[in-house]
């Protein structure tokens, strides 16, 4: 059974640890420790003591931009990405909340699309420094009812 709580600047290094088993590129510690002394929350999902996934976005003026979000492997498909998602738009208060995601990730979109995330535009190539092919983002927008 897992547990949510905020993350704060004391969290990072574990951030940037599970960031790193869950991308393939490098997200510092510092950058979680600024981002969340000033414009940004996070919340995690633990496991015993271990953190095990967590949404980290930046709020400004009631709307919120997720800036990454990110679930271990082996956690996956167990519903925590849901819940953190969930928690997220219920606990900041938001009326709107933008992101993007790779056109080719199915299970993020999946997670987005059941929360009505809205499709509201197309970056053609915008991960293509990530890896040698193109690949789009997808803008999606969330609307608070
Ligand atoms: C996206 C991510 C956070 C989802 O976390 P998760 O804990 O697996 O999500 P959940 O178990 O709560 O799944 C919720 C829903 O998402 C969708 N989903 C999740 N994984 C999926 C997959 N592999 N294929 C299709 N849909 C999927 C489904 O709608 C699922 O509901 P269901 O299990 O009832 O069918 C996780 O897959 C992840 O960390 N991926 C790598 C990092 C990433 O791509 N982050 C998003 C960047 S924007």
């Amino acid at each position: 059974m897992f547990k949510i709580r905020a993350l704060t600047p004391r969290d990072a290094l574990k951030m940037a640890e599970v960031y790193g088993l869950c991308f393939s590129d490098v997200w510092e510690t510092s950058f979680f420790e600024k981002k969340l002394q000033t414009t940004c929350v996070a919340y995690g999902a633990f496991e015993e003591n271990s953190l095990v996934g967590f949404i980290f976005a930046q709020l400004i003026e009631g709307e919120g931009e997720i800036l990454t979000f990110c679930v271990l492997p082996s956690y996956c498909r167990q519903g925590i990405g849901a819940a953190l998602l969930e928690n997220f738009l219920e606990q900041s208060r938001i009326e709107t909340c933008f992101l993007e995601v790779n056109s080719k990730n199915q299970s993020a979109r999946g997670l987005y699309e059941r929360y009505e995330f809205e499709k509201k535009g197309i970056r053609a190539g915008y991960y293509a420094h990530f890896d040698q092919k193109s690949q789009d983002a997808i803008i999606y927008r969330y609307s608070k009812k």
